[in-house]
Formats: C-alpha cells, sequence, structure tokens
C-alpha cells in the first residue's frame, strides 16, 4: 500500500515538541547489547523502523527482544544460536553492520550480507574491516557476505585513515571482549559514539576517551545486562530548528543536549533566527524562532564538532529562500545531493559542482509532488514543503519512517498541516 505525506505550506510552526531517543546510537546499541551475557533494558528508544528491523533481526537470531511500554525494549541475548544475517534480513539497514563487531566480539564468529542503507555515495566498510583484522579477526567478503572468524581477538592499535562513525563504533564493539588494550586513533567523535562506550562501560566494559580521537579499550571478560537510557537524536532536534526557522515559527525543543547541536544553533543563528537555550529546572530546551526570510550563510559538512552532514540537506531547503547566495560544501558524502532535484521542482535555484552546491535565494518556493530518495533527504523535503506555497505530496515516505518517530504527528502539534496519505 503506497504512502504519502500531503503538506499544505506557508504555515509557521508554532508550541513545543519532544525529541525522541537517538536512532544513530540506538542502531548501535541494540546490536551491542549481543555482548552482555545476561538481559538488558534500553530506554528511549525511539519507535522507528530501523530500530524495528534490529529487533526482528536479534529475534530471527534465538535472542529475546520485546518492546516494553515507555519507549523501552528489553534484550535478552542468550538464546543466540545463528550468527549469520543474510541480506532479506539486513535489507535497507545500513546500521546493520554492527551486528558483525558485536557477534564476532561475543562469539568470534560472524556473516554478514552487506549492509543496503540510504543511497548517498558510496560508503564502503574498508575502515571497519581492517580494524578487525587488526584485532586478529580474519575477513573474507564472498558474493555480497562478510564473514568474519577469530578464536580470540586481542586487543591492537588501529589508525583510521578516514574519521568514521561506523568504523569507530563497529571496532570497539569487537574490542570490548578482546584481549589486553585496544587503541582507536583519528576516532570519530560523535555524540553516538560517546553514547555506545557509555553503554559499553555500564555493562562492565572499560572504554576511555569516547568523544576525543583517541580511545583506549582494555578488553574485560564477559560483560553483564543494565538498564540503559539511550541519548536524545541530535538529527531530529536540528531537522525541527530548522524547520522551525524555515517557516518563521517558534518552537520550544525539549530533550536535547544543547552542546549536541551547537554547529546548527550557530549557522541558524548566522543566518538571522534567534536561538535560545534554556534549563527550565527539569531538562534543557533550544527555542527557534524563524524571520520572514533568512540571510544567505556558507557551510561545509564536517565530522562532529563540525556541521553535521546529516543536516545538510534540511538546511539547503531552509536556505532555498534566503536572502542572497549560500554556500554548501559536502565533505562527507560526495553525492549527498539527491535532493536538490526536488527543491529545484519548488522552485528553489541551486547549481551543483562536485561537491559544493550554490544555492541563490528565491523569495518562496511552490508546493509540488516530491520524491524522497534517502532519509534525510526526506526531512529536507518536509522542511522545504512546510515553507512552501501550495500542496506537496512527499512520496516514497519509508525512508523518513526509517529515522524519524511520529513526524507527521509531532509537526500536526506545531500546527502543520501534515496528513499521511494512504493509496
Ligand atoms: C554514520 C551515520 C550517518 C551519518 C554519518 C556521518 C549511523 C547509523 N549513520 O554513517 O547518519 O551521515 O555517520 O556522520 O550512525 N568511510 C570509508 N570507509 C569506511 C567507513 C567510512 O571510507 O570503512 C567514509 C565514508 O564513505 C564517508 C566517511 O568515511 O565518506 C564517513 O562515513 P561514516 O562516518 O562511516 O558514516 P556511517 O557510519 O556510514
Amino acid at each position: 500500500m503506497k504512502q504519502w505525506y500531503q503538506i499544505k505550506g506557508n504555515r509557521p510552526l508554532e508550541g513545543a515538541v519532544t525529541i525522541s531517543g537517538a536512532k544513530n546510537a540506538a542502531v548501535a546499541v541494540v546490536p551491542a547489547s549481543i555482548l552482555a551475557g545476561e538481559c538488558c533494558i534500553l530506554e528511549n528508544l525511539p519507535c522507528i523502523d530501523d530500530v524495528n528491523t534490529l529487533k526482528d533481526i536479534l529475534c530471527k537470531m534465538g535472542a529475546k527482544a520485546t518492546f516494553t511500554p515507555g519507549d523501552c525494549m528489553q534484550i535478552d541475548p542468550t538464546g543466540i544460536n545463528r550468527f549469520s544475517v543474510t541480506f532479506d534480513m539486513v535489507g535497507t539497514l545500513r546500521a546493520s553492520y554492527y551486528l558483525l563487531g558485536a557477534l564476532l566480539g561475543r562469539y568470534g564468529y560472524a556473516e554478514l550480507a552487506l549492509p543496503g542503507g540510504c543511497v548517498i555515495g558510496p560508503r564502503p566498510i574498508d575502515q571497519h574491516i581492517k580494524g578487525m583484522r587488526a584485532l586478529g579477526a580474519e575477513i573474507v567478503l564472498e558474493n555480497g557476505i562478510v564473514k568474519a572468524t577469530a578464536k580470540k581477538l586481542k586487543g591492537a592499535e588501529v589508525y583510521f585513515d578516514v574519521v568514521s562513525v561506523g568504523a569507530t563504533i563497529n571496532v570497539m564493539l569487537a574490542a570490548v571482549l578482546a584481549e589486553g588494550q585496544t587503541t582507536l586513533v583519528n576516532a570519530a567523535k560523535e555524540p553516538h559514539v560517546v553514547d555506545v562506550a557509555n553503554f559499553l562501560n555500564m555493562m562492565g566494559g572499560r572504554v576511555k576517551g569516547a568523544g576525543t580521537d583517541i580511545i583506549r579499550i582494555s578488553g574485560v571478560n564477559k560483560l553483564h545486562g543494565c538498564s540503559y537510557a539511550i541519548i536524545p537524536d541530535q538529527i531530529e532536534a536540528g531537522t525541527f530548528m530548522v524547520a522551525a526557522a524555515a517557516t518563521g515559527g517558534d518552537v520550544i525543543i525539549k530533550n536535547i543536549i544543547p552542546t549536541h547541536l551547537e554547529a546548527i544553533s550557530a549557522k541558524l543563528m548566522e543566518s538571522g533566527a534567534t536561538v535560545i537555550e534554556g534549563d527550565d529546572g527539569r531538562e534543557f530546551y533550544i527555542q527557534v524562532i524563524g524571520n520572514d526570510r533568512p540571510r544567505a550563510i556558507n557551510i561545509k559538512t564536517l565530522p562532529y564538532p563540525g556541521f553535521p552532514t546529516d543536516l545538510q540537506q534540511p538546511m539547503m531547503a531552509y536556505l532555498s529562500t534566503a536572502k542572497g547566495n549560500s554556500i554548501i560544501v559536502e565533505n562527507i558524502f560526495e553525492e549527498r545531493f539527491n535532493h536538490v532535484g526536488e527543491l529545484i521542482r519548488m522552485g528553489a535555484v541551486i547549481t551543483l559542482s562536485g561537491r559544493t552546491a550554490m544555492i541563490e535565494g528565491v523569495k518562496q518556493l511552490t508546493g509540488a509532488p516530491l520524491y524522497a530518495t534517502d532519509l534525510r533527504a526526506g526531512a529536507a523535503l518536509i522542511v522545504a514543503a512546510l515553507s512552501a506555497r501550495g500542496v506537496s505530496n512527499i512520496h516514497n515516505i519509508e525512508f523518513i519512517d526509517r529515522g524519524y518517530e511520529h513526524i507527521a504527528k509531532k509537526l500536526t502539534a506545531l500546527g502543520a498541516q501534515i496528513k499521511r496519505c494512504t493509496e
């Protein structure tokens, strides 16, 4: 059954929205729970398709995974008896690669069909493999399947040639039960890397330095069960911040960690929006107040704490109506520009040259039939449609459902006219 979002735009978003648990942390913490010899309870999990897919995979492997009230999942990995994950199990879930590190670390064997996920350019996993090989794993790649075997993983120094979130987390998962010390050099510093390290430590792991570019892991013999609450989603929060600014709205964004949002706050302020960080005594919040039209600004995506590539696409939708010309340089995924054609159909004026997009601001976008090509492109189209004059129908919303919890419900509560339609 085909579904799409219909959005009647040109209305300011107003009110408050609560951010869900971080997708990119959840998709690593759920597989990481395999490493425990006991049951784990994960809290603040986002209700998104990627998490459902992972739960199904774990169950097919023999674990018991059940959702419990309050966005929690209980995972008992003790029954795992299948160490191969086939393509029909992983489907579009790119982050399924974390099962490789987790299974290898716990059982010394893993077979994983190479992951799908968003089409945003080549996404090699050579650094994951390099790291696991350094720990002593034997890894072969045959017919689209990675097979990893190790009698006993041994700590080692791993230097990553590129800063990779996935490789940093995956090698951390493989190393936590390895013998001796592992040092990850040129590690990614994203908030979800720190969250996974905190989870491993909560299970009895010894991981130090997460959040810096050198992570040291002292292997332990076993990990125990625990309860762990996942951090709020930096990218979901950023998407709502951009949407608030793009619609000239006034939105309070709750359940956030302000330091994770510094890059986006800085860029929104530079574009003329008002961003107020606050603490109501119980929790932090950020209030974003938009203007009629933003000022043009330039953005370069970079690993954390730089401007996140995942917000490049929504930000481009916002800058499409800026006064003046903006330049966005995409340094992480060179082909992450699938949304550009759709924005152009809404009246945006954007020219691409390699990794650079030049956006000539127009007064307003107009609604159009739109097609999401990946998760964050979908988010960009929602931002564009909310600010545009007229009606937009956004198709391929399965991409959006992979990563945004109840997005239509949250936007409706902010006064948006958004409807999930079914053919
Ligand atoms: C993660 C995020 C994704 C985000 C991205 C960058 C998850 C589930 N996804 O993706 O939302 O956009 O980080 O912040 O957390 N690379 C290699 N070899 C490797 C691995 C990566 O060359 O083995 C390159 C990639 O092609 C890319 C860069 O390194 O150019 C960064 O990729 P990486 O940080 O690994 O992204 P993901 O973990 O796939």
